[in-house]
């Protein structure tokens, strides 16, 4: 199947061998699709000879790469608005924590799931991911728990492979202590050197480990311990650092060569400086900081100035970030962390890519690289963080394939 899309007024994109925020603008493109992959982009008078299928004609929208989130938690079978609104009553996340809510809530209704109802929500929150411009996401479980609540979680991800939402999933087992191991964490933590790693690598069913390195969660030397037996099995690592607190895991990461390392906000000079020199990616989730009613964001600048590379992702979760835009995400880096907009648009494309190790196949519309691209109402990309808390997208391409269309666009596809 080949596709050409024409009359694009416009499109901005990073690329491999630009500098990690500079952004490409290309006026008046096309861009053609073959079996799934960019085959040309360009103005329309350099296209090659292609045998074209269909033709979509994009009647002056905009296009950027599909977007990529890089840090999720969609596998929830309860939403906790209450626990929302207790916090914007006073009470703050650790002490709604600590009183039985927060996680540990959302792993007493996940075990009570079955596996088809999880993929029943999962599939609706996937589509959601594609009406709001994200073709790709990486997935963490972590409200299971046990063996059999993070394999079920785990596999529901799975069940779901032929979505055209692209998933790349996380073994999040060390989310937490679970309760009925409150006392004898150590037993977790041998459940999960022992027995969870082995059977989530074994049924192929994860590609990274992840922890909530954090003050009353896990230490660090307790994640060396995990995260150490991970690589070993065969997971690439990613971890939840300084989130609430600051406790060297930035340097954690740096130290284990994770690919990703994820919140940041109480991050020391000397974490930056070590994620820095061991290339692991800055995963920064200004929305929990946000919806918590935080005021402490993570410095982008700072980080930016140095040298290290962002990702910016939603952390879409029922606590402490009940979102999937990514384009507002967009707005409060913009807005509170001091991020221009070129910025802002390599961070949920490239640089994510970047963050799960995806992007020599897709972050970019280049030609060879996977044609995931979105086609937006929007006069250029610097618009799509300022018009914020609305959906600006027109139409979704996943793989080459029309996957979402807002429903007032009409069928813009014409045949030859
Ligand atoms: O990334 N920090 C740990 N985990 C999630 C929150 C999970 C929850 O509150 O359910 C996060 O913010
Ligand atoms: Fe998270």
């Amino acid at each position: 199947m080949c596709i050409l899309l024409r009359n694009i007024s416009g499109l901005a994109t990073p690329a491999e061998e630009l500098p990690p925020y500079e952004i490409r603008i290309i006026e008046d493109a096309i861009i053609a699709a073959d079996q799934g992959k960019i085959a040309y982009i360009g103005p329309e008078s350099g296209l090659p000879p292609l045998n074209i299928d269909a033709v979509y004609n994009c009647r002056g929208s905009f296009a950027t790469p599909g977007l990529i989130d890089s840090h999720t938690h969609p596998v929830f079978s309860a939403a906790r608005e209450h626990e929302f609104h207790m916090r914007n009553a006073g009470k703050s996340y650790a002490e709604i924590a600590a009183s039985g809510g927060g996680i540990r809530a959302s792993v007493r209704e996940l075990r009570k799931a079955s596996i088809e109802y999880l993929v029943e929500l999962l599939r609706d929150r996937f589509n959601g991911f594609l009406a709001l411009g994200t073709t790709t996401i990486e997935a963490k479980s972590g409200y299971g728990l046990s063996f059999m609540d993070e394999m079920k979680s785990l596999r529901a991800l799975k069940e779901l492979r032929e979505h055209p939402l692209e998933v790349i999933p996380t073994f999040l087992g060390a989310h937490e202590i679970p309760d009925e191991y409150r006392g004898q964490r150590e037993s977790y933590i041998q459940l999960l050197i022992d027995e969870m790693i082995p059977a989530v690598v074994s049924e192929g069913l994860a590609e990274y480990c992840d922890i909530f390195v954090e003050k009353n969660v896990y230490t660090v030397e307790e994640a060396r311990r995990i995260l150490t037996a991970a690589k070993n099995a065969g997971l690439a690592l990613r971890l939840h650092v300084d989130q609430l607190t600051s406790g060297g895991g930035a340097e954690l990461a740096a130290e284990l060569g994770a690919v990703s390392a994820e919140h940041l906000d109480y991050i020391s000079d000397e974490g930056i400086d070590r994620m820095i020199e061991a290339g692991v990616v800055f995963n920064l989730l200004p929305g929990a900081v946000f919806f918590l009613g935080h005021t402490k964001y993570p410095p982008a600048r700072k980080i930016i100035d140095k040298g290290g590379i962002i990702a910016l992702s939603t952390d879409f979760n029922p606590g402490s970030s009940m979102t999937r835009s990514l384009p507002l995400m967009m707005t409060i880096a913009c807005v509170y962390m001091g991020m221009s907009a070129d910025e802002a648009l390599a961070s949920v494309t490239l640089n994510a890519a970047r963050s799960v190790k995806r992007n020599n196949i897709i972050g970019s519309l280049e030609a060879g690289k996977q044609a995931d691209i979105v086609l937006w109402d929007i006069p250029g990309h610097d618009y799509i963080p300022y018009h914020y808390g609305e959906n600006l997208v027109n139409c979704v391409f996943k793989k080459g394939r029309l996957v979402y269309r807002k429903p007032e666009c009409g069928d813009n596809r014409e045949f030859d």
